[in-house]
């Protein structure tokens, strides 16, 4: 018999799909030991408001009965098909101050909580780690964010829905762009990671990946070869493109760009245009291609959580209980060839530090990943010169096909 009591939650940073399938969870599993779960409202603002009294510790428990909609639906489980997160989050950085970090774990202390759970990114999570040494909290980490980019998991809490949603995007735009015979160019969020551009863009059919790993700036070299794959299919009749490019590609010199994709679909349309006026033939039936940009933007951090995410959800959820129940503190859920376990936050957040200071990304894709090896082997453009035909030598293999065969 343990003898927990109370555990708090709270959720900080970016929200993502699946965060309220983590609550949910983490309720029903604790609920069924018998403990409390205390909802944290937005984070450490929450524990600042509870040391202020703004909030009554006794009316944040969570329990699975705490929601009703009459004769529709009852407890907690409606949650796990909704984004966001409804104890709302906070993505402002470490507090800094001394006198609101004071107030934080004074608030933590009125909470009178046994352990924390906290669902965070690589940054938010590196937040409260230092906050729980301050005060002593028996902390578990979950990790969530789109940019499935927290070191010692495979997967993070989000990114199969933003995935989906990256993936439909491309489907829904593959039946316009082939209508006009466009060049799509799709920019979707990963700051510093391209998992989410490298694995939307392959399920959805993507003629080019561009990720801040393998393709960290838009050089004139990298953008002459894009410009050079699309002729290429464009030659064997395929006369639309879709381009996916990840945020965190920079620009040309190497500093970020505001709005990547919608350069680059500038920068495709020109330079096509000058290599056909510099006599190279194989870009005349490029000179005048339209090119035309979208942001998919913060859709990617809606939409309904997959069963993939919630799944996932479950399984972190039930295991940070599990951790909690062993007293096994300090550690982070992680997912693992198929498995979920943990990992000591002392290796995580030391990966983190490490890394933000040598301002490298602390889960980037790996260059030589299973991924990569499919995109090039499909032969999608991700930046390797080596897998790109001449298209010259294309024109000469295959006849002109008509406009619209693809
Ligand atoms: O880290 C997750 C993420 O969605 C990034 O991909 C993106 O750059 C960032 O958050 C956007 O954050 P904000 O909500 O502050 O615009």
């Amino acid at each position: 018999m343990d003898t927990i009591q109370r555990i708090g939650i709270l959720t900080s940073g970016g929200d993502c799909p699946g965060l309220n399938a983590v609550i949910r969870a983490v309720v029903k599993c604790a609920n069924r030991r018998g403990w409390d779960v205390i909802g944290i409202p937005y984070s450490t603002d929450g524990l600042i408001q509870v040391a202020e009294g703004k909030y009554d510790p006794e009316h944040l428990r969570l329990t699975d009965h705490g929601y009703e909609i009459p004769g529709i639906l009852q407890g907690l489980d409606v949650l796990q098909f909704l984004s966001g997160t409804i104890l709302g989050s906070l993505n402002k950085g470490h507090p800094g101050d001394p006198e609101k970090i004071a107030k934080i774990l004074e608030g933590y202390q009125k909470l009178n909580l046994d352990a924390l759970i906290a669902i965070g990114g690589d940054g938010s999570l590196d937040i409260i780690y230092d906050l729980a040494h301050r005060g002593g909290w028996n902390l578990i980490g979950i990790p969530k964010t789109i940019d499935n980019d927290v070191p010692f998991t495979e997967r993070s809490i989000g990114f199969n829905t933003a995935v989906q949603t990256v993936n439909s995007a491309l489907y829904d735009l593959t039946f316009t762009a082939a209508s006009h015979d466009r060049v799509m160019v799709v920019e979707v969020m990963g700051r510093d990671a391209g998992h989410l551009a490298l694995h939307g863009g392959i399920a959805g059919g993507a003629d080019v990946i561009l990720i801040p790993e393998l393709v960290p700036e838009l050089n004139p070299l990298v953008v002459t070869q894009i410009c050079q794959h699309i002729a290429t299919l464009r030659q064997r009749g395929r006369k639309f493109a879709l381009v996916v490019v990840a945020e965190g590609v920079h620009g040309e010199d190497g500093t970020p760009l505001h709005l990547v994709g919608e350069h680059l679909a500038t920068a495709i349309a020109d330079r096509s245009r000058t290599l056909c006026q510099t006599g190279d033939t194989a870009y005349c039936d490029m000179d005048q291609v339209e090119t035309r940009a979208m942001v998919l933007g913060h859709i990617q951090r809606s939409g309904i959580p997959t069963a993939s995410d919630r799944l996932l959800a479950s399984a972190f959820g039930r295991k940070a209980v599990d951790l909690i129940a062993e007293g096994r503190y300090n550690r982070m859920t992680v997912w693992e060839a198929g498995r979920v376990r943990s990992k000591d936050m002392d290796d995580v957040i030391a990966t983190v530090r490490s890394c933000h200071q040598r301002g490298v990304c602390p889960g980037p894709v790996e260059t030589d990943s299973t991924m990569v090896k499919v995109a090039r082997s499909l032969g999608i453009y991700v930046g390797d010169p080596n897998t790109l035909p001449d298209p010259k030598a294309v024109m000469q293999e295959v006849p002109a096909i008509a406009h619209s065969s693809y």
